[in-house]
């Protein structure tokens, strides 16, 4: 009898802790609380874009790592970069009686109808790191903060040349992100709309012409998939047309490690040495490959996203979703996906260069000193 009376309690107050989340957080899609016991064990589709480039794999290893640590059972899977691989596998976690579903969209048009089915069958999402654009059927959002990314990236251009205190011309060459990442659309903004009033005052000067004339001309620039290959031709096409009269290029603006790494040997092929000629360049997502060029000089900074962070917020949202609570979310005006305001909640990137590899990603764990090569 207790433990029926104690599980209708449980049931009772899940209710109400339920109808209450709903209520305290009018924005978001609220989910009918379950009774606690019923999602024990339950399955979380976790679906991740690709294995090619490095964060992914980190991202998804540790949500399997926190999600199975509170009782849940998980299916990771990678979609190699297919969005129709990315749409069947969704539909695997659906037919499998997946509870949640955690998203990172190689494209995020792509799923409105997944998603429809998801929703018809009483499942939750979260998009992960990207939105979900263009359906109702996204419950929540969890990111770090991708316009503060490209504006980190745009400060440091900014405060390393001086142009506050009017220095210049410098020869720049902007890349921006893959064309169909909602994300490359931030990074950009939040770069350009503080390195664009110095293009304006001829401070900045982009040789190749590949000067989008404002945040919307993004994807002129955009790299597809974040290949590293397609940034090494592409800086490779630009220094071989337009610096080979002597002109040298002084600072690269780059949205993410993968391309940062073509453009340093696009860079390396065409004589630019470190400590000589080597232009200024930005990053993101410490990667293993770019901190090393980062501690030989080849990179200025990286903006790193903990990985880890995100995987705590979403398997914490996960578990409040699942056991009836009120989901966590601090922002709940920034992103509208084309049909809602996605609640969401924001984590905070930030900078760092070579003189705060120890501190930020060796004493915090992310990497080794052996990692990194140095003893
Ligand atoms: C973005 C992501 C970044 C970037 C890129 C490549 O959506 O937020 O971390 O590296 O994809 O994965």
């Amino acid at each position: 009898m207790k433990l029926k009376t104690m599980a209708a309690l449980a049931v009772g107050a899940a209710l109400v802790v339920g109808m209450s989340a709903c209520s305290s957080s009018p924005s978001t899609s609220g989910t009918t609380a379950p009774a606690a016991t019923s999602n024990a064990g339950a399955l979380i589709g976790i679906s991740m874009p690709t294995t090619t480039l490095e964060r992914w794999n980190n991202d998804g290893a540790h949500l399997v790592d926190k999600l199975q640590a509170l009782g849940y059972t998980t299916d990771l899977e990678y979609a190699d970069n297919k969005t129709d691989e990315q749409i069947s596998q969704i539909q695997n976690m659906i037919n499998d009686n997946a509870k949640v579903l955690v998203i990172a969209a190689i494209d995020g048009t792509t799923l409105g109808q997944v998603l429809q089915t998801a929703a018809d069958a009483g499942i939750t999402v979260i998009a992960y790191d990207r939105l979900i654009n263009g359906t109702p059927n996204v419950d929540y959002y969890a990111t770090f903060d991708n316009y503060k990314v490209g504006t980190l990236q745009g400060q440091f251009i900014e405060t390393q040349l001086d142009l506050k205190d009017g220095k210049g011309p410098f020869n720049l060459e902007p890349f921006a992100g893959s064309p169909d990442d909602n994300n490359a659309k931030f990074f950009f903004a939040g770069a350009w709309d503080v390195l664009k009033p110095y293009i304006d005052s001829g401070q900045l000067v982009v040789p190749s012409g590949k000067a989008p004339a404002s945040d919307d001309d993004w994807q002129s620039i955009g790299i597809q998939a974040w290949a590293t290959a397609t940034a090494q031709s592409e800086m490779q096409n630009r220094l071989n047309s337009y610096y080979s009269g002597g002109a040298k290029v002084d600072v690269v603006l780059s949205p993410n490690d993968s391309l940062a790494l073509g453009i340093e040997q696009a860079l390396q092929g065409a004589g630019y040495t470190v400590g000589s000629d080597w232009p200024l360049i930005t990053g993101q997502d410490g990667d293993l490959a770019n901190v090393k060029n980062m501690l030989a000089g080849m990179q200025a900074m990286t903006v790193w996203k903990d990985t880890r962070t995100l995987g705590d917020q979403v398997s914490t949202m996960v578990d409040q979703i699942l056991t009836g609570q009120a989901v966590d979310t601090n922002d709940t005006t920034s992103y509208n996906n084309g049909v809602k305001n996605v609640p969401s909640y924001l984590l905070s990137p930030q900078v760092v260069t070579a003189d705060t590899v120890q501190t930020d990603l060796i004493d915090s764990g992310f990497y080794t000193k052996a990692d990194l090569g140095i003893s």
